[in-house]
């Protein structure tokens, strides 16, 4: 079912919708929820938080350094104990979220996970971090983490950059500095942290990282006993505050569960909560004579009413799906859309680049400068690319622009808008903090962090994922033609998403690609492009096979051999090694073996036939994806690299593009935008 991104939104919260009512009523007690993005329905906001494009923004959004504080809290009142068995939860909850400065060097005060008896929690700006204010210190019951980035000596903080678990106050129990785990809080990317608290264990671990991966040790560990803090009732929420700064605190996305209690029971017990909520305590499952009766009318409720969900869900995808084809036909892209890109004014960009200021350059690219962005109506931030040339066919590009504007793929930097004013084309991007692939890849190991390998199959899927949507499932075929690993940036999650796509057609329209070769890009070009000129998705998938090969083997396409002057071409080492039958020795060294080598086997294989010289052997993009995700079978690979032979030469030697592709190491790549 290929749904476009809006409506598998609309159907995909459908979906959270229905799993929030049916999940507590089978699991009796054992609450779970998920916000893949928020919204008010079950929300509270609080003093200064508010809610912008499905992000929760707890405190005030000012250039200029203010006090503030917000909170938001979850508004259906979770189970942590039941007084009943003496059961008490636990729990575990997965939240994003960033700390941005508007100022550098403004720093304060942080941002809190918290449980608490009341779901009216809200305190005053400073090292209350919103939790508490003075006068309730006392009176104020709460189990929070704290991401602290203000040294409170008042609290004891122990730096002004650390995690602690804090009980009924602010000093904490136990705090430790995230940066031992490589997390630095105050960097502005999107962090993802894990609480997971085990009542078996007595035990509470906070976990961080920049990507979606949990990472195997904690960043915190307390020994402790919650149970006597952990109420029959209690809401869960986050805080946090400023105090004469201008940090930022944004929450993108929550998933929260309890576990622990015994499975379903089927008997209900009306509670006193006024809520009408779906939150149903366990009882005790006696199963005697006296309330039999009521356990088979519990047991059909429990079975029949997601049944019924169930049905009510099918009628609605059939329903969606019915509307979504109806609509698929209508081929007009109102670039108006309310949820697509808009139209920038000049005047807004240029105070959000601080008037193009030097210092907001990202990096420097064929269609022009990249600024970092910096919106303070909304708190967000993106990345502007400012064209260099003048456009004179703006009716042409704006048609052109709306072909791009109306894909959508999670794993395409999406564009968020245009601005055509001045004689000058701007085109603003979603922000990607980490950079691009090539600079995470080859990036020196004593800068800190390596690939791991979990996350760079996943990057070849998600490549893989969105070619086979460019190339297969959007409406108008787009060729990328400058597939490279520049080109592949990593969200905050470190996603792949490939950038530039369809500029390429934009900007040049019959150049041939030799004429407008540059740097970097060579070893990415498929035979029979360099000899005809012409691109096609094989020739997009030649350039994939570069990128994963790259991806697998942690080595460029093209590259010196280590002590001699020779150049080596990585499709042609790979292939040499897999000749030998010693395929496996390819993988990058960096790894240390910590990879899984069927997996590694798969991706090499899959690099060596999509890079084929012989473009009708290649695969399909399509049939690339059903074989990473183990859907079909690997394709036979030639033992033996077949040779292909064209009448002309191509007009750039081997060594000419080597000292290209070096000075491209030593210019800034990020999102960095190449013509082929
Ligand atoms: C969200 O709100 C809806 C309707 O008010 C409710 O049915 C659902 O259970 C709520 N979900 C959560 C996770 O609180
Ligand atoms: C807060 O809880 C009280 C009951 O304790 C309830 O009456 C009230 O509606 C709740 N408020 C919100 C916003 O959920
Ligand atoms: C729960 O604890 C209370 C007080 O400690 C005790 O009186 C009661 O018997 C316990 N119930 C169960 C089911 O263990
Ligand atoms: C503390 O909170 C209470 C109630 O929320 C409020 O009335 C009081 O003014 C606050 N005190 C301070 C010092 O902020
Ligand atoms: C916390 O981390 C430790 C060490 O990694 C682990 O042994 C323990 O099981 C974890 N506890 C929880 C509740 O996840
Ligand atoms: C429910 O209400 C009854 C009587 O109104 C009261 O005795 C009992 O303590 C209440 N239970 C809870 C959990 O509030
Ligand atoms: C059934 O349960 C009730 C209350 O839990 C108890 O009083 C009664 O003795 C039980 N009857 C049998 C037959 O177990």
């Amino acid at each position: 079912m290929n749904l476009p991104p809006r409506k598998l939104l609309v159907f995909l919260s459908f979906f959270f919708f229905l799993e929030c009512l049916i999940l507590p009523t089978t699991l009796a007690g054992n609450l779970k929820f998920d916000f893949p993005s928020f919204t008010l329905r079950n929300l509270t906001l609080l003093g200064d938080s508010y809610l912008r494009n499905g992000v929760v923004g707890l405190t005030r959004e000012l250039g200029v350094p203010s006090s503030s504080s917000g909170s938001v809290i979850c508004n259906t009142p979770i189970t942590f104990f039941d007084p009943e068995t003496n059961i008490t939860a636990s729990f575990s909850t997965r939240f994003s979220f960033s700390i941005n400065n508007i100022n550098p060097n403004s720093y304060g005060d942080g941002l809190t996970f918290f449980l608490s008896p009341d779901n009216q929690t809200l305190g005053s700006p400073g090292g209350y971090l919103g939790l508490v204010n003075s006068s309730q210190l006392t009176k104020n019951k709460f189990v929070a983490v704290e991401i602290d980035t203000r040294l409170d000596s008042h609290f004891d903080d122990p730096n002004e950059h650390h995690v602690g678990l804090d009980i009924d106050s602010l000093n904490s129990i136990k705090t430790a500095d995230p940066t031992l785990r490589g997390i630095d809080l105050k960097s502005g990317n999107l962090i993802t942290a894990w609480i997971d608290y085990k009542n078996d264990q007595k035990n509470l671990n906070v976990s961080m990282s920049y990507s979606s991966f949990k990472p195997a040790k904690p960043i915190l560990s307390v020994k402790i006993d919650l149970s006597s803090y952990l109420k029959e009732f209690m809401y869960v929420g986050f805080s946090a505050s400023t105090e004469g700064s201008t940090e930022l605190h944004l929450i993108e996305d929550w998933s929260f569960q309890t576990f622990g209690f015994r499975p379903a029971r089927p008997r209900f017990h009306p509670h006193n909560v006024s809520d009408n909520s779906v939150t149903v305590t366990p009882v005790i499952p006696v199963s005697n004579s006296t309330n039999k009766h009521h356990n088979n009318l519990g047991l059909g409720l429990v079975i029949a009413g997601p049944a019924f969900f169930c049905i009510v869900f099918v009628v609605f995808g059939w329903v969606s799906v019915k509307k979504w084809k109806e609509t698929k036909t209508d081929k007009s892209f109102k670039p108006e859309l309310l949820t697509g890109p808009r139209e920038f004014s000049y005047k807004e960009l240029k105070s959000a680049t601080k008037g193009f200021h030097s210092s907001r350059i990202l990096g420097h690219g064929a269609f022009g400068t990249v600024y970092k962005a910096f919106f303070l109506g909304s708190g967000t931030i993106s990345a502007v690319k400012r064209s260099k040339h003048t456009h004179e066919g703006k009716t042409e590009f704006l048609a052109e622009l709306s072909i791009i504007a109306s894909l959508r793929h999670k794993n395409l930097v999406q564009l968020q808008g245009w601005c055509a004013e001045k004689g000058e084309l701007l085109l603003v991007y979603e922000f990607m903090p980490n950079g691009s692939l090539d600079e995470v890849l080859y990036q020196e190991p004593e800068q800190g962090m390596l690939l791991k390998w979990s996350q760079r199959y996943n990057i070849a899927m998600g490549t893989a994922s969105v070619l086979t949507y460019l190339h297969q499932e959007c409406e108008q075929q787009v060729i990328h033609r400058d597939i490279k690993t520049s080109n592949i940036l990593l969200d905050g999650n470190f996603n792949p998403r490939l950038g530039d796509f369809g500029l390429a057609r934009l900007m040049e329209h019959d150049k041939s690609p030799v004429s407008t070769l540059t740097a970097g890009t060579m070893g990415y070009l498929a035979p029979e492009y360099l000899q005809f000129g012409k691109a096609t998705e094989k020739t997009d998938v030649f350039s994939y096979g570069v990128v994963i090969l790259e991806v697998a083997c942690g080595r460029r396409p093209i590259e010196k051999e280590p002590n001699s002057q020779k150049m080596v071409n990585l499709v042609d080492w790979v292939w040499g090694l897999y000749s030998e039958g010693k395929l496996i020795e390819a993988a990058d060294k960096r790894l240390n073996g910590e990879f899984k080598e069927e997996e590694m086997r798969k991706l090499l294989l899959v690099g060596l036939s999509c890079a084929n010289p012989d473009c009708m052997e290649r695969p399909l993009m399509r049939r690339v994806l059903q074989i990473l995700n183990g859907e079909a079978e690997l394709l036979v690979v030639p033992k033996m690299k077949p040779c292909l032979t064209f009448s002309c030469s191509i007009p750039l030697s081997l060594e000419e593009i080597v000292s290209d592709s070096e000075e491209q190491t030593t210019a800034s790549p990020l999102y960095e935008l190449k013509i082929a």
